[in-house]
C-alpha cells in the first residue's frame, strides 16, 4: 500500500474546464476529466451544461452530437437530452421511456464566472460547499485586456502544482526571481500567498503578487509588475496521472499605451514561459510523501494538511466511482 495519501484520488471542489470563449452558443465539446468522458454544450439560453458523455440508450458519445435549442441530440438515434440530463424526445418512439424522462444522464454543477466555465467535482456526489468569487477585473474586457491563456497536458497531479504556493526557494532556482518577502495564510478552503519578488527578467523589476487558491484547483493571482495583471491558474485532473494545467492572464488597460491587447499577448507569453519552467520539473519529478526538508523551505506540510481537506477520509477506492 502506498504511503502517499493522495495517490489515485481526485479532490473535491471547483475546477476550471473551459474559457467562456471556447464554447459559443450551439457548440458542443467533448471533455475528459476525472477519468470520465464528459460533454459540454451551450444552449441558445446561453447556459452551459456538462453531462456524462455516453448516451443511456446504446452508449454513443454525445460529444459527436449536436446542440438544438437548449438540448443535445445524440448522433446515433437522435435521442434528445435537456441541460438537466432528461430525455425530452425520441423521434421514432411513441413514448419516451420513463427512466429516460426522469434524468438518465448525470449532470454536473456548473458556474460560469470570470469568463471561465467551472465544474464542481465530488467523487461522492455531493454538491458545492463554497463558491469561487467573482473577480471584477476578470469579467471586464473594457478596462482590462481579454484573457490570454495556454493549456498544458502534464504527467503530474494537482498535489504537485499546489506546492508551488509555498515553495519559496524554487523561485530563485527555477524562475531566477528570488522572493524577498512572503506570507502564506490558510483559511478554510482558501490558501493565499502574498509575496514581493525581487524582479524577473521579462515580467518586471519588482513583482508584488497575491496568489489565492479557492479550493484545490482554482488559483487567482494579482501581479503588479511592469503591468497590473490578473491571472488564473486552473488545473484539473484528466486521470490519476495527468493534469490539464491552464494559465490565463489579463492586463489592465492603460490609455497612454497604444494597444493593450498586443502588450497583453506578449506579457502573457512571458508569463507562460515562466510557467513552462515549472512544467518541465513536474513532468519528470516523483512525489515524495516524506520529503527531506531544510529550514529554508516553505511550510510544505501545512500546505499538504490544507490540501487533505478536499479528499474523502473514507478512502474506499475513490477513483472507482465512475
Ligand atoms: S445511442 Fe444515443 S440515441 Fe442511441
Ligand atoms: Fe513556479
Amino acid at each position: 500500500m502506498s504511503d502517499d495519501f493522495f495517490a489515485g484520488k481526485f479532490p473535491r471542489g471547483w475546477f476550471g474546464v473551459l474559457f467562456s470563449e471556447e464554447l459559443k452558443v450551439g457548440q458542443v465539446k467533448s471533455l475528459r476529466y476525472f477519468d470520465k468522458e464528459l460533454v459540454a454544450f451551450r444552449g441558445e439560453n446561453g447556459a452551459v451544461a456538462i453531462l456524462d458523455a455516453f448516451c443511456p440508450h446504446l452508449g454513443a458519445h454525445l460529444g459527436d452530437g449536436k446542440c438544438e435549442g437548449n438540448s443535445i441530440v445524440c448522433p446515433f438515434h437522435a435521442w434528445k437530452f435537456s441541460q438537466s440530463g432528461q430525455c425530452v424526445d425520441v423521434p421514432y418512439a411513441k413514448r419516451i421511456p420513463l427512466k429516460a424522462q426522469q434524468g438518465a444522464l448525470r449532470t454536473y454543477h456548473v458556474r460560469e464566472i470570470n469568463q471561465i466555465v467551472h465544474l464542481w467535482f465530488d467523487v461522492e456526489g455531493g454538491g458545492p460547499t463554497w463558491e469561487v468569487p467573482v473577480d471584477d477585473s476578470m469579467n471586464d474586457d473594457l478596462n482590462w485586456s481579454k484573457w490570454y491563456f495556454k493549456r498544458w497536458r502534464v504527467r503530474t497531479q494537482g498535489k504537485e502544482i499546489i506546492e508551488n504556493l509555498v515553495d519559496t526557494p524554487h523561485f530563485t532556482y527555477v524562475h531566477g526571481s528570488p522572493i524577498e518577502e512572503i506570507t502564506v495564510d490558510f483559511n478554510g478552503h482558501v490558501a493565499s500567498q502574498t509575496s514581493v519578488i525581487g524582479g524577473h527578467a521579462t515580467l518586471g523589476d519588482k513583482l508584488v503578487t497575491r496568489a489565492t487558491y479557492f479550493g484545490p484547483g482554482v488559483q487567482h493571482v494579482t501581479m503588479n509588475g511592469t503591468y497590473a495583471s490578473a491571472q488564473v491558474n486552473i488545473h484539473t485532473p484528466i486521470d490519476t496521472e495527468h493534469v490539464d494545467v491552464c494559465y490565463g492572464i489579463k492586463i489592465q488597460r492603460d490609455p497612454t499605451l497604444a494597444d493593450t491587447d498586443d502588450i497583453a499577448r506578449e506579457y502573457a507569453r512571458f508569463a507562460h514561459e515562466a510557467f513552462d519552467q515549472d512544467v518541465v520539473i513536474w513532468q519528470r519529478k516523483i512525489y515524495r510523501p516524506a520529503p527531506l526538508l531544510c529550514d529554508g523551505d516553505g511550510p510544505l506540510f501545512q500546505l499538504r494538511h490544507w490540501y487533505r481537506q478536499f479528499f474523502s477520509e473514507t478512502d474506499a477506492a475513490q477513483s472507482i466511482a465512475k
